[in-house]
């Protein structure tokens, strides 16, 4: 069938396999252009079919020629009904791995639940052994607890007692407004930290290593962020914020308990990049407008390839130690951060409006990045062309 975007809000009901194999097919190429990296061999990526997962998956196949299981959420194909686009990712990265003689295996469920983590263990235990690094990049608006049954939902909301404003756009029609946000409850606060926060990595972590499934000096990284001041009420000192604060104090937990296996657990804090969910969150798809333009004209621009190869070849397996910033953090985040950077952010959003936007910031950019996630809007691709939605992933479990 012909497949087009179909929006409907900050979400698109569709997806493109071909796009979405193309934008695979991309990462790859960019991954392989960079080198070999002495890097993990056996690796099981959780949150492995979009974003930095996905991202992270590619370059411990393409870079370091490790097996991987990938673990994720997506919706499979129906007869007329695309797929969510981390499926035709995860089949068109399987098909390339298979090409290149690399393991590749998925399994499609709710990492939350006992079910879906038992069901990982049994694969690892099968094919692979162990593994030596596993990444956690869940990023999911709720929780179903896999030991009390309650299902938590995460709100993007300030903490604190007064009302948050500020500008935000509308990206769809370039409309820049002012948002005002009431703040989060008490009861807000625990369920976004328990959906976001690390208690379910550090299940994950533990239910490995008693089933002896971690190798010796086996790593882990969850991902983090924490971005600018304007962003701040919304993010880092919002809801979200407590989650990531929760996340990272998580992975001193876990470190300790792998000291009897030499293991460690990191938070890399990365960057701002458009994706599902950072498309949701207030003020930010305005902000992310803006840098995008700011590090395009510095020529420091990353996309979540550029980002996840980095922080495999210069901060994780670079050879030397790991680099930590004073709270332990990897910062891969670290040109977004950059003084000149966020001056010159700072600045064009004082100036921020309907008018002066499309001269001072990347919507264009903005824009085709959110498509691209679906698979849309992606050079190269043929769109007229009849297309089979049917796409299956060939090691899925
Ligand atoms: P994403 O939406 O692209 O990826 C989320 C992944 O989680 C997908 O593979 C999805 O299938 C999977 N998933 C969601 N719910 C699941 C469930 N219940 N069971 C199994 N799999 C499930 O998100 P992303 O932007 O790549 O985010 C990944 C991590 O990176 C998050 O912790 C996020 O906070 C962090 N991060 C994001 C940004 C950003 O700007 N996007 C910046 C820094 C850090
Ligand atoms: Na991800």
């Amino acid at each position: 069938m012909i497949i087009e975007p179909r929006m409907r809000g900050f979400i698109c009901l569709t997806a493109h396999p071909t796009g979405c194999e193309q934008n695979v097919i991309n990462q790859i190429e960019y991954v392989k252009s960079k080198g070999t990296i002495e890097g993990p061999k056996k690796v099981l990526v959780i949150g492995a079919s979009t974003g930095f997962g996905l991202a992270s998956r590619i370059t411990s196949a393409f870079g370091s020629g490790a097996a991987t299981i990938g673990v994720f959420f997506e919706k499979p194909p129906a007869p007329g009904k695309t797929a969510s686009p981390g499926w035709y990712n995860t089949a068109a990265f399987e098909k390339q791995a298979i090409k290149a003689g690399l393991y590749a295996k998925s399994i499609n469920g709710d990492a939350f639940s006992d079910e879906i983590k038992q069901k990982t263990l049994e694969l690892i235990k099968k094919d692979l052994g162990q593994v030596d690094l596993v990444i956690y990049s869940l990023a999911s608006p709720k929780r179903t607890h896999p030991k009390t049954g309650v299902v938590y939902s995460s709100v993007l909301k300030p903490i604190g007692d007064s009302i948050f404003s500020n500008k935000t756009v509308d990206f769809h029609t370039g409309i820049v407004s002012e948002v005002s946000i009431v703040p989060a409850n008490e009861e807000e606060i625990e369920n976004t930290v328990a959906v976001m926060g690390g208690e379910d990595w550090e299940m994950w972590i533990n239910e490995l290593k008693e089933a002896g499934l971690l190798a010796e000096g086996a790593e882990t990284v969850a991902y983090s962020y924490i971005g600018p001041a304007v962003t701040e009420p919304v993010y880092r000192k919002g809801t979200i914020g407590r989650a990531k604060d929760h996340l990272e104090s998580t992975a001193f937990s876990i470190t300790n308990s792998l000291k009897d296996i030499g293991g460690k657990a990191f938070v890399s804090v990365n960057k701002a990049l458009v994706t599902q969910a950072s498309s949701a969150i207030p003020v930010i798809p305005l902000y992310i407008s803006l840098l995008y333009k700011v590090m395009k004209q510095k020529g420091i621009h990353e996309g979540c390839i550029e980002q996840i190869q980095r922080l495999f070849s210069e901060r994780l397996y670079s050879g030397n130690e790991i680099p930590v910033d004073p709270e332990g953090r990897i910062r891969i985040d670290d040109w977004e951060m950059r003084d000149d950077v966020q001056t010159e952010v700072a600045r064009l959003w004082a100036e921020a409006t309907d008018e002066s936007l499309p001269l001072i910031g990347d919507l264009p950019g903005y824009k085709r990045d959110f498509l691209n996630l679906f698979g849309f809007d992606v050079a190269g691709v043929d769109y007229g062309k009849d297309t089979d939605e049917m796409v299956e992933i060939p090691g899925l479990v």
